[in-house]
């Protein structure tokens, strides 16, 4: 699509690219904000906390009346049992990251998880014992890598290695990634990278990463928040030893909904790994038997804690159906051609002002353009939402937007663009 369309900076060429966009139904299965002036907003904040799905309601409305009707029984007599509930949501997750139903499980929030992940995957020797993480790794993210350092007595100072751009560049090279992992690999016991990172938006090649950083012997673990739902992601075939991802970005599960956990089927029954337990782990078939010792279930399951948040899962079903209608290939085809419009129109503005860091190729970014602005840019931010068009704003110089194929327009895209000229003039 991006491909074929030759862009058109007018207001009647949104308006006929609306017009003929085959995803454009799926705008009316969200509830869209209003702009102050009673009009549509322009939200182009997917990349921080989706937009609620229409359905939503009635899939919380249901467990609501099985809980009011059925109370305790609704777990095995609800219309939808809340014993097995979370499977509900095991095959059109996996089909999103590209993974099979054993090796996912949505469960408590993302850091919590990468926590848990951690705990299991990150064993440390006197030899290899450091973490890779981007530069500018989301703070969460930092947070939890440098606690599991301290906590298995290394100092972050030395055992973490942050993969920054080279100077003068805004984000960080492939070649650089893999020079790295050759030079440092025997000491490094994790690779843990964001998909696509939080800030500049560049969506990193995760098969040869995780390529390169098996070659040496690392385990190699995504954080998906900002690529579940957003960039293409076939975990399974490149073979990634674990992930974690949160679904209230593009996943639209609403905010702090349960989030994504992903084990590669290699360690679906890796029992001599150590692993913090709780009993939704333990073995379906003896969980009840409330016996003294741990049995984890294979697979990712094996890895949950407590007995599953049912209304927050209610709420993520809603909008994985959604996702299953739309189709992640025609979503991402629409993505890379309404993020490459914003792109052409901010491009047509020669501005000493602002520039684009997210990277230039399709492949090589979702649908978040990260600009960085000279001076001044929190404040067009704040002019921009007071108008009803929302982006988002990171310190110290970066606005955020992102188009999201499933509501976002070509005219939202336009309309953010010619706002944004304006106030940049
Ligand atoms: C890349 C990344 N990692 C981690 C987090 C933290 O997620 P949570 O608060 O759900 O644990 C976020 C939240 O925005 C994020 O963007």
């Amino acid at each position: 699509m991006a491909a074929t369309v030759q862009y058109d900076a007018s207001g009647a060429f949104a308006a006929e690219m609306d017009a003929c966009d085959p995803l454009a139904i799926f705008r009316e299965r969200f509830h869209i904000p209003r702009a102050p002036d009673g009009s549509d907003a322009v939200y182009l904040c997917g990349h921080s906390l989706g937009l609620q799905p229409r359905n939503v309601r009635e899939y919380i409305e249901q467990e609501l009346h099985d809980w009011e009707k059925l109370a305790v029984e609704a777990h095995f007599r609800g219309r939808n049992p809340w014993m097995p509930y979370h499977r509900l949501l095991t095959e059109s997750m996996a089909a999103l990251v590209g993974a099979r139903p054993i090796e996912v499980v949505m469960m408590n929030s993302l850091t919590v998880n990468l926590h848990l992940m951690m705990v299991s995957f990150y064993r440390p020797t006197a030899q290899r014992f450091k973490i890779v993480v981007e530069g500018d790794v989301f703070p969460s993210d930092r947070y939890a890598v440098k606690s599991q350092l301290r906590y298995h007595g290394f100092d972050p100072q030395h055992a973490l290695v942050r993969l920054t751009p080279r100077p003068g560049e805004t984000t960080i090279r492939q070649e650089d990634i893999e020079a790295l992992l050759e030079r440092e690999g025997p000491s490094i016991a994790l690779v843990m990278l964001g998909g696509v990172n939080y800030a500049t938006g560049q969506l990193f090649d995760m098969p040869a990463i995780t390529r390169a950083g098996h070659a040496q012997g690392c385990v190699v673990a995504f954080d998906l928040a900002h690529a579940a739902g957003n960039a293409p992601v076939q975990l399974h075939d490149w073979d990634v030893d674990f992930a974690v991802w949160c679904s209230y970005k593009y996943l639209n599960g609403g905010p702090g909904c349960v989030a994504g956990c992903f084990v590669h089927e290699r360690h679906a029954r890796a029992w001599e790994l150590p692993r913090f337990a709780g009993w939704w782990g333990h073995e379906e078939e003896t969980r009840f038997r409330m016996g003294p010792d741990f049995h984890p279930a294979p697979g990712a399951e094996g890895w949950q804690l407590s007995n599953p948040p049912i209304l927050s899962m209610a709420s993520l079903r809603a909008s994985l159906d959604i996702f299953t209608n739309a189709g992640m290939d025609r979503l991402r085809e629409k993505s890379i051609s309404l993020t490459g419009y914003l792109e052409f129109l901010l491009n047509q503005q020669a501005s000493s002002k602002f520039s684009i860091i997210t990277p230039r190729e399709a492949e090589r970014r979702g649908a978040q353009l990260s600009i960085r602005i000279a001076n001044g840019g929190r404040s067009i931010v704040e002019r921009l939402n007071a108008e009803g068009i929302l982006c988002d704003w990171r310190e110290p110089d970066i606005l955020r937007a992102a188009p999201a194929p499933l509501y976002n327009t070509y005219s939202d895209v336009h309309r953010f663009a010619e706002r944004f000229a304006a106030m940049v003039r």
